[in-house]
C-alpha cells in the first residue's frame, strides 16, 4: 500500500514499513524502513531532531544553519553540499562544477509497472503499485525521477531512478545509483557472495564499525567475483530469528553495494552501477535510467528472506512460457564429449538418455565452423556438415524420433581472432586500436554497443534457432571484459561503453525470447559469472556453475539460494571422477545435491555401468515426481555444524516436503543423527521416508572378509563377480510424525555406519554421504492403517530372524 499523507510517504508491504518525508529544505529524509508500523498525529516522533549542526559541519545553507546534509537519512544524496558520504548521484555540470542539489518538485502514485526504454524491471500481473517522485537541480534544468514499487504479497520493494537533462548544453553523469538507505545506527554484518571460476557464491560476512565496505564488480558481468545479492543483518540472526535486509540489482554489468559508517555511526547503504570508469554523456533530452534495485525485509531470519525473495524472482521476476512451470530433465554433452562430437556419439548418448529418464538432449560446445577446441569458430555460426552432416534440423529430427526434446549451446556476444566474422567486420569487436589486447579464452568480445551487431545476433541466431526443432538453449558467455573500448561510440563516449554493452544484451535477448517465446532459455556465463536478476528476466534458469562436484556444490547452491529459488538454479550430476576436483562422491550424493535445483546430467551415460544406469533411472523418476514442490516450494537452510548440511523444500500447501542431510566427513565416533524439517504444519500428520538404496558390497572393501566363506581379494574377478550379483538393502526409514514434532524434535534416524556391525538398520553413511527424506501429508485414517502395517512388518522381521 503506497500512502502520501502531510509530507509524509508511506510504503507498506504485508509485515514491513518503509517511511520517508519530505523536509522543509525539499529533500527526502529516511525514517523508518523495517516491522510495519502504523502511524499516528504524533509521527515527528519518528524523525531526527535537527537543533544544530557539530563542530566543523556544513550547514546546509544561510537559512538553515542547523540542518547538515552530513547529519541527514536520505533517500538520494548528492555532492557538494556538506554530505561527505557515498553519493547517489554525481554529475559534472557545464561550468565544470560536480556539485548538485535535487529537490522536491513533484510526486505521482501510479497503478504502473515499471517501463523502462533501456533495462529490463520487475512487474506486477496484479494491481501495481508505483509511487513517482520528481526532484530538480536547484540551479540546473535536470531532474532527477525517483520511483519506488510495492510487492506487497512478498515484502518486496524496488526502487530506481532516472536523470533527465533538459538543458542545451551537455552534463556528464558520473554516478547515478539505484538505492540508498541511511539506517540510523551501524550495527549490522555485510554478507556477500563472493568467488571464481568453479567456485561461486561463497558466503562472506563482515562487521563494519568504520569505513567503507564495497561489493563490486569491474569485469563487465555482474560476476563470480561479487554477486549483486547481499544482506544487512543484526547480531546473532540466524537461518530462523534475527533482522535482515535482502538487496539485489535488476542488472548484469559492473555493480556496485557500497556500506559506509559515517562520522554519526550510522550506515548507509547504496547500490548500483559500479560509478567506477562510468561515465556517461547527455546531450539535451537525454536521459539516464538505473537498474531497478531489490529489497526486502525480514524480522524472522534468512530462510524467510530469501522465500521473500524466492517468491519475488519467480512471481515478478521470471516470465513467458516457462514462469512457474517445472523444467525437463535434461542432459548434456559437454563433460560426455567436449569439442568431439559427431551426430553418431551424439545420437548414441541421447539413446542411453531416454533409457534412463532424460527428457532433453542438449548439444553444447563444437557444433559449427571449425569449432575443434575453444581458439577458432566463435562467430560463424554455421553448422559443421563434417559432424553433423544432416545439419542442426536432421539432428533435431532424430533425437525427438527418439523421444527426446532438442537443445544447443550458443556463445553469440563473442567472437574468435580464427574466425570469418572477425576477419569480415574486425570494427565489431571490443578492441582498443593500435594496442596489445589483454586475452582470454582465445576470444574477443563483440561491440553490443553497435545496434548493427546487436541486429547481426539478432538475425543469425534466429536463423540458428530456426533451423531445426529447438527447444532449448544455452546462452553462454565466457570473457571477462578487458581493453575496453567501441570502436562505434565517439572518444567521449568511451567511459558509457560497459553500461551501453549491457543495454544492447537486454535489446538482443528481448527480441529473441519474443521471437522464440517456447524455448527455454538458459543463461551461462562459465558457469555462475553472470547469475543476476537482469538475466532471469528474460531467461528462466542459470548454469550455476561449471563445479559440479557433489562437495562443493552444496556450498555453491546454497550461497545461490539465499538470493534466488532453487527454480532457476540449474545443477547436474556429473561423474566420477569429478573433471573440476577429482573426488569421487557417491552418484547418490550428486544426484540428491542437484536434485535441489533444475536438474540435469552430464555425463558419457554410454560408459557407465549397469548399477549406475539404473539409480539413475529411479533418480529422474524420483526427481519428476518431486520437482514441482522442489522448484516451487519454501526452501529451507538449516543452521547445523562445520560437517554437516541440511536442507528442505517444503510446498506452498505444506502437503509435502522434501530434505537432504549431506555430510562432508566420516566420523565413527559420531553415528547418531537426526533430520530436522521445516515449514510443516504443526497439527497435521505426515508420512516420513527415505528413498531406497542398494548398497554394493565392494563399499566395504576388505571388510567383506569378516563375511564371507572364502577369502576374497580386492577388485579381483570374484570381488566384481560377488558385487554385480550381491546386492545389499539399504536401511528404512518409515514413520507417522506430526509436523511439530518433525520440526521441532525431528527424526533419529537410523544409525550411521561406525566400523562394528552393519544390517538394514544401519545407515551405510560415507565421505560425502547423504540421504534425502520425504514427508506427505497422511490422514488420521490413512495413518491408522499405515501405522499398523508398519507394525505387521516389523514382527514378521523380528519373527523371520527368530
Ligand atoms: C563454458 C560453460 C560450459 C560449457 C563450455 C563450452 O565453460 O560454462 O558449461 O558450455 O563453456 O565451451
Amino acid at each position: 500500500m503506497i500512502r502520501v499523507n502531510n509530507n509524509l510517504f508511506e510504503l507498506h508491504t504485508l509485515n514491513t514499513s518503509y517511511l520517508f518525508r519530505l523536509t522543509k529544505t525539499g529533500h527526502l529524509e529516511h525514517l523508518h524502513y523495517n516491522k510495519r508500523i502504523a502511524l499516528d498525529d504524533n509521527d515527528d516522533a519518528l524523525w531526527e531532531k535537527h537543533a544544530f549542526v557539530g563542530g566543523n559541519q556544513c550547514s546546509y545553507n544561510k537559512d538553515n544553519l542547523n540542518i547538515s546534509m552530513d547529519e541527514m537519512r536520505l533517500e538520494c544524496s548528492s555532492t557538494g553540499k556538506g554530505d561527505y558520504r557515498e553519493p547517489f548521484v554525481e554529475v559534472v555540470y557545464p561550468n565544470g562544477s560536480r556539485t548538485s542539489d535535487f529537490v522536491f518538485e513533484s510526486y505521482e502514485i501510479l497503478e504502473t509497472n515499471p517501463a523502462f526504454k533501456t533495462l529490463p524491471g520487475s512487474y506486477n500481473e496484479a494491481k501495481p503499485e508505483h509511487l513517482k517522485i520528481v526532484l530538480k537541480e536547484k540551479y540546473y534544468d535536470v531532474k532527477l525521477i525517483l520511483h519506488y514499487f510495492v510487492y506487497e504479497e512478498c515484502d518486496v520493494i524496488t526502487r530506481s531512478s532516472e536523470i533527465i537533462n533538459n538543458m542545451d548544453e551537455e552534463i556528464r553523469v558520473e554516478r547515478l545509483m539505484s538505492a540508498m538507505i541511511d539506517y540510523d545506527d551501524k550495527e549490522f554484518g555485510i554478507t556477500t557472495f563472493n568467488g571464481s571460476w568453479a567456485n561461486e557464491m561463497n558466503r562472506h560476512e563482515v562487521n563494519i564499525s568504520a569505513g567503507k565496505f564495497v561489493n563490486s564488480s569491474v569485469n563487465g558481468t555482474s560476476s563470480n567475483r561479487a554477486n549483486p545479492f547481499v544482506m544487512l543483518s543484526r547480531k546473532r540472526c540466524n537461518q530462523g530469528h534475527g533482522g535482515c535486509y535482502g538487496f539485489n540489482l535488476i542488472y548484469s554489468g559492473n555493480h556496485a553495494e557500497i556500506a559506509e559508517v559515517s562520522i554519526r555511526e550510522k550506515l548507509r547503504f547504496v547500490s548500483g552501477i559500479n560509478p567506477q570508469g562510468f561515465s556517461y554523456i547527455l546531450s539535451k533530452g537525454d536521459c539516464l535510467e538505473a537498474p531497478e534495485a531489490v529489497m526486502t525485509y525480514s524480522s524472522s531470519g534468512y530462510n524467510r528472506l530469501s522465500h521473500n525473495m524466492h517468491d519475488f524472482v519467480r512471481n515478478h521476476i521470471v516470465r513467458g512460457k516457462w514462469k512457474n512451470k517445472v523444467r525437463p530433465v535434461l542432459l548434456n554433452s559437454w563433460e560426455a564429449s567436449y569439442f568431439n562430437i559427431s551426430e553418431h556419439s551424439l545420437l548414441k548418448l541421447a539413446k542411453e538418455g531416454k533409457n534412463v529418464g532424460i527428457e532433453m538432449f542438449v548439444m553444447d560446445d563444437g557444433w559449427f565452423g571449425e569449432r575443434n577446441d575453444d581458439s577458432s569458430s566463435l562467430g560463424d555460426w554455421d553448422v559443421n556438415l563434417k559432424k553433423l552432416p544432416g545439419g542442426i534440423k536432421g539432428i533435431s529430427e532424430k533425437i525427438n524420433n527418439l523421444g527426446l526434446d532438442f537443445g544447443l549451446w550458443v556463445e553469440p556476444e563473442m567472437v574468435n581472432q580464427k574466425s570469418n566474422l572477425y576477419n569480415e567486420h574486425p570494427e565489431w569487436v571490443m578492441e582498443i586500436p593500435g594496442r596489445d589486447q589483454s586475452e582470454g579464452r582465445n576470444q574477443r568480445i563483440l561491440d553490443l554497443c553497435n545496434p548493427a551487431v546487436q541486429e547481426f545476433l539478432i538475425e543469425k541466431m534466429t536463423e540458428v534457432f530456426s533451423s531445426g526443432n529447438v527447444s532449448y538453449v544455452k546462452w553462454d558467455m565466457n570473457r571477462n571484459f578487458s581493453d575496453v573500448y567501441s570502436k562505434y561510440l565517439g572518444k567521449d563516449n568511451q567511459g558509457e561503453v560497459a553500461h551501453r554493452y549491457i543495454i544492447g544484451l537486454y535489446n538482443v535477448m528481448s527480441e529473441l525470447v519474443s521471437r522464440f517465446p517456447d524455448i527455454l532459455f538458459e543463461g551461462c556465463a562459465s558457469g555462475g559469472n553472470r547469475f543476476d536478476l537482469g538475466i532471469l528476466c528474460y531467461f528462466p534458469q542459470i548454469w550455476a556453475s561449471d563445479n559440479t562436484d557433489a562437495l562443493c556444490r552444496t556450498k555453491i547452491q546454497e550461497g545461490y539460494s539465499y538470493g534466488y529459488p532453487l527454480s532457476t538454479i540449474s545443477a547436474h550430476v556429473s561423474s566420477h571422477k569429478n573433471h573440476q576436483t577429482l573426488r569421487d562422491t557417491p552418484i547418490e550424493s550428486r544426484f540428491n545435491v542437484a536434485s535441489f535445483g533444475v536438474l540435469g546430467y552430464e555425463c558419457n551415460l554410454c560408459d557407465m555401468s549397469k548399477e549406475d544406469l539404473e539409480a539413475i533411472k529411479a533418480q529422474t523418476e524420483h526427481y519428476k515426481k518431486w520437482r514441482e514442490t522442489i522448484l516451487f516450494g519454501d526452501f529451507y537452510r538449516r543452521e547445523e555444524n562445520d560437517n554437516k548440511i541440511t536442507w528442505s523444500v517444503t510446498s506452498k500447501d505444506k502437503t509435502k516436503s522434501m530434505g537432504i542431510i549431506f555430510q562432508k566427513l566420516v566420523n565413527p565416533g559420531q553415528t547418531s543423527e537426526k533430520f530436522k524439517a521445516s515449514g510443516l504444519a504443526g497439527d497435521k500428520l505426515y508420512h516420513f521416508y527415505n528413498r531406497k538404496m542398494k548398497i554394493n558390497v565392494k563399499e566395504f572393501g576388505e571388510l567383506i572378509n569378516t563375511m564371507a566363506p572364502i577369502h576374497v581379494r580386492q577388485d579381483s574377478l570374484l570381488h566384481n563377480i560377488i558385487a554385480k550379483f550381491v546386492k545389499l538393502d539399504g536401511e528404512t526409514e518409515d514413520y507417522i510424525v506430526n509436523g511439530a514434532t518433525l520440526c521441532s524434535n525431528g527424526i533419529h534416524l537410523k544409525q550411521g555406519f561406525g566400523a562394528t556391525g552393519f544390517s538394514d538398520e544401519v545407515r551405510l553413511y560415507q565421505d560425502f554421504g547423504s540421504r534425502i527424506y520425504m514427508m506427505e501429508e497422511i490422514s488420521e485414517d490413512d495413518a491408522k492403517a499405515y501405522k499398523d502395517k508398519i507394525r505387521e512388518k516389523k514382527e514378521e522381521k523380528i519373527e523371520n530372524r527368530e
